[in-house]
């Protein structure tokens, strides 16, 4: 870690993805007596500037959890306004074209106008040097299940661990180094399970709207402070 000053920080190779559970946004609405719908807004700015703090700190993937296939259980008003911030953000994405952004889940039951703008925006930013993987309808299960039917498809009749990697969502990314999640909830939520193998996971008491820098920089200063030894031994 490049730590001259909190100014000038950049990260090394020891850290180069970083995974979000953007969790609290209806917490931090609560609070406030707003509806829980102005907390995702509130949570979806923070999305946009923790990507942006991310990459100005040498981060090279990003990972969010911005909507897991359990979410559909909610208030169809949430699940719109949820949806209405993520057409939202694939405009800006795509107008600014200077991000790799891939959706990983199934797209397949979101509204037909999102999809097509969602594959739109994968392929305009196809050649972009940073990462935003955005999960949405995501969930970690259904990911693994999805892997090893398109390997039997592939006439596969033995598997390998590369081969799960391969077929997996995030397969254009390296596993995340370290699990973010906010509003002090200790869980993955079916959140990257096969990814997350050996990630450092970091919990905050921070809602998600309110994570910032400082908050970032927190978690990067505890990821640095990890032993990790990938069930090896230590080598310090
Ligand atoms: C969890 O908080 C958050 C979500 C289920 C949605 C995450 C969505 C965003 C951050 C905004 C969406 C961003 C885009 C671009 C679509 P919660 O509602 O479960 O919070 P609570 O546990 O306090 O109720």
């Amino acid at each position: 870690m490049l730590f001259k000053n909190k100014k000038e920080f950049k990260v090394d190779s020891q850290l180069s993805h970083i995974a979000f559970i953007m969790d609290g946004n209806g917490r931090w609405a609560k609070k406030r007596g707003l509806p829980r719908k102005v907390g995702h807004k509130y949570g979806a700015e923070a999305f946009e500037q923790t990507v942006r703090n991310c990459h100005k700190i040498g981060i090279k993937t990003v990972t969010v959890y911005a909507f897991s296939t359990e979410n559909w259980s909610r208030p169809q008003e949430e699940i719109d306004a949820i949806i209405d911030l993520m057409r939202k953000y694939v405009e800006e994405a795509y107008k600014y074209n200077d991000i790799r952004v891939i959706f990983i889940g199934d797209k397949s039951p979101l509204p037909e106008d999102l999809k097509n703008r969602m594959i739109d925006l994968e392929n305009s930013t196809r050649n972009c040097i940073n990462t935003l993987n955005i999960a949405f309808n995501y969930g970690g299960r259904a990911e693994i299940v999805n892997a090893c039917n398109e390997l039997i498809k592939e006439g596969k009749n033995s598997i390998t661990e590369k081969d799960i990697n391969n077929h997996l969502y995030t397969k254009a990314s390296p596993d995340p180094d370290l699990i973010v999640r906010t509003a002090n909830e200790f869980r993955l939520s079916n959140f990257l399970l096969w990814q997350c193998a050996y990630s450092e996971l970091y919990v905050t008491k921070a809602l998600w709207p309110d994570f910032d820098m400082k908050e970032l920089l927190k978690a990067v200063e505890s990821f640095y402070k990890r032993n990790r030894k990938f069930g090896g031994l230590s080598n310090q």
